[in-house]
């Protein structure tokens, strides 16, 4: 049961105690708030009877006591159950999908965007917190209780009136459940406009700059209002449907008054029950439908609930990429040994891919872009796992090593740098966590960001705005590259990493790195032919296959694709707009 509510709602072990702890504590409270109405049935009862006589009176007194102080304890431990545990809970979970995403193999991240996944951590997570702190137990403790209630009069007072009473709680339940399915249906459509319209959103915010550069601004709004115009009236429709389910099951529990007035009515006509009986139960419907009417809210709010249930079960149990936490390597060769792969399932990226980085070497990818040399440096480095062949590192297949493990032995610069809003000094720390001032600063004298870090208003503690936005792009790429130089890891692989560079930063930066991978395996991807002429081993990608390999001085001894596209390089040089 416990593990069932767990995979169900996304709980911790003690979170689906908490709950069911919360449904108990909501069904002794609803039942203490019932006590008063007996204890006022039986007060009546014998005031009419003439039997209220100083004996009794302790009675009242003290069944009032319990109930008071029932009701206050409940109360209490309701409110612990239900609010203060489940926000521990949601703190749990969040922080649980967190771990999860840094655990998920990139290729989730493919698939998914952004906006979904946010929606998945705020979204989700908050719409099951309300369900977990409140719908749920209030739902299960109104049912539970008002079964104990309908079984106790079913079998002390009169079946028949229990029955002309009751008869409309399942009638409506059963209607919200049969209609679960379309609402669901509903949702779900509401869910996917919702998120085509953050998606949207955020592509906009992202790609404002482009936007306003080619004109497209116009256009792209006018997308996104439909877009948004579709949210509005899907959210209407959904809203508009919960509402019929819900009113009709209302409306079969109003007919109940009607049934317990007419059974009530003939049954003390006859003389079966009597007025007090009557009237008790006539007072009952009106009492249990109002909440009830809240509790099929409950339900169908809670039916709705499954589909954000549904996503973050797919984050929680999607697989991850494991491996051991120790590295048995000898050596840092990387090996490709027939590697194939492709990032979804239609086109193949590597065909047949084998190469040796050889430690204490420098390995340069080449090729057209679009080749695969980035995907390559990817695999090396297992952000994503082959689909055949094998990569191995020192001798060890990288997909039996944790990719965490395997990361802390690479440095790595990529194409595209990320940077974070926060200080310079902070951004370069990423690269090792720990790291004294003093390390970082020497890290970006190395990479030659002293001058202009020094040029900043505050030096390495300015802001450098979000993705590093005040930043030019070979500044930003210049961190990066002290990044790799601070972690100083045995494997380097660098992704067109000078290539916002001017000549002069080139050359600096070309120095610090030949210290740098001394006797390290380094794969270096560059266009400019001018970055790998030092290169000891050269691999030229074509088509998802290494059309050729060799040293430079090999490969320019014939007409080969490296020797034609240093010569085209050279006619580029000399390119001008005429
Ligand atoms: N995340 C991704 N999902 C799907 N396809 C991708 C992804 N990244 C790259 N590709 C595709 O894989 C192929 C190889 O891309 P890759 O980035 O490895 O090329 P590249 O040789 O580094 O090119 P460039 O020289 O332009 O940087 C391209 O056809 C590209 O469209
Ligand atoms: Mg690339």
């Amino acid at each position: 049961m416990i593990e069932k509510l767990q995979h169900k709602y996304a709980l911790s072990r003690q979170g689906a105690i908490d709950m069911l702890k919360a449904c108990a504590s909501v069904t002794i409270t609803n039942i203490a708030l019932m006590m008063p109405a007996g204890i006022l049935y039986t007060l009546i009862n014998d005031l009419l009877n003439d039997r209220l006589n100083r004996e009794r009176i302790p009675f009242y007194v003290a069944a009032s006591i319990v109930v008071l102080i029932l009701v206050a304890v409940t109360n209490y431990i309701q409110y612990n159950a239900t609010f203060l545990t489940t926000y521990r809970e949601s703190g749990i979970r969040r922080t649980a999908i967190a771990e999860k995403l840094r655990k998920l193999p990139l290729s989730y991240f493919g698939k998914k965007n952004i906006a979904d996944l946010t929606t998945n951590i705020m979204g989700d997570c908050a719409m099951i917190e309300t369900a977990s702190s409140h719908w749920i137990p209030e739902l299960i403790g109104a049912v539970v209780s008002v079964i104990l209630v309908g079984v106790s009069l079913f079998f002390f007072f009169d079946w028949r009136m229990v029955l002309a009473s009751f008869w409309v709680i399942p009638v409506a339940f059963l209607i919200v459940i049969t209609c679960s399915d379309a609402e669901k249906r509903a949702v779900r459509k509401n869910q996917e406009v919702k998120l085509s319209m953050a998606d949207g959103i955020q592509e906009c915010l992202e790609s404002i700059r482009d936007l306003r550069a080619n004109n497209a601004q116009d256009r792209y709004m006018e997308e996104l209002d439909q877009k948004i115009k579709k949210v509005e009236k899907f959210a209407l429709f959904t809203e508009l449907k919960m509402a019929v389910y819900v009113n009709s099951a209302a409306i079969i529990l109003k007919i109940g008054i009607g049934t317990t007035a007419v059974v009530g009515g003939s049954l003390f006509a006859k003389g079966e029950i009597d007025l007090l009986t009557f009237f008790m139960f006539l007072m009952l419907v009106s009492r249990l439908y109002a909440p009830m009417e809240i509790s099929l809210q409950n339900f169908a709010a809670i039916i709705a609930t499954g589909i954000q249930c549904e996503r973050l079960d797919e984050v929680l149990s999607h697989e991850i990429q494991n491996g051991s936490d120790s590295l048995e390597n000898d050596g840092y060769d990387i090996i490709f040994d027939h590697v194939g792969f492709k990032y979804s399932d239609d086109t193949e990226v590597l065909k047949d891919v084998s190469f040796t980085a050889k430690q204490g070497q420098v390995t340069a990818l080449i090729g057209p872009s679009g080749g695969g040399k980035t995907t390559i440096s990817r695999l090396a480095a297992r952000f994503w796992d082959v689909n055949s062949g094998k990569i191995t590192l020192g001798g060890e297949d990288i997909s039996d090593v944790d990719p965490e493990t395997l990361l802390s032995n690479y440095s790595i610069v990529f194409q595209d740098v990320t940077l974070f809003n926060n200080s310079v000094m902070e951004n370069i720390r990423i690269g090792k966590s720990g790291a004294t001032d003093e390390e970082v600063m020497e890290a970006a004298r190395l990479a030659n960001c002293d001058e202009f870090i020094n040029n900043l208003p505050e030096k390495y503690h300015t802001n450098i705005g979000e993705n590093g936005s005040e930043l030019s792009g070979g500044e930003r790429q210049r961190i990066s590259i002290a990044r790799a130089f601070l972690k100083d890891a045995p494997i380097i692989l660098l992704d067109e990493a000078t290539a916002s560079l001017d000549a002069e930063n080139e050359t600096v930066i070309q120095e610090a790195l030949t210290r740098l991978i001394k006797n390290k395996t380094v794969m270096i991807i560059a266009h400019r032919m001018r970055t790998i002429a030092g290169a000891d081993h050269i691999v030229v990608l074509k088509d998802g296959v290494v059309a050729e390999q060799g040293s430079p001085e090999f490969l320019s001894g014939y007409d080969s694709i490296y020797s034609r596209m240093t010569k085209q390089q050279m006619v580029s040089q000399d390119w001008k707009i005429k």
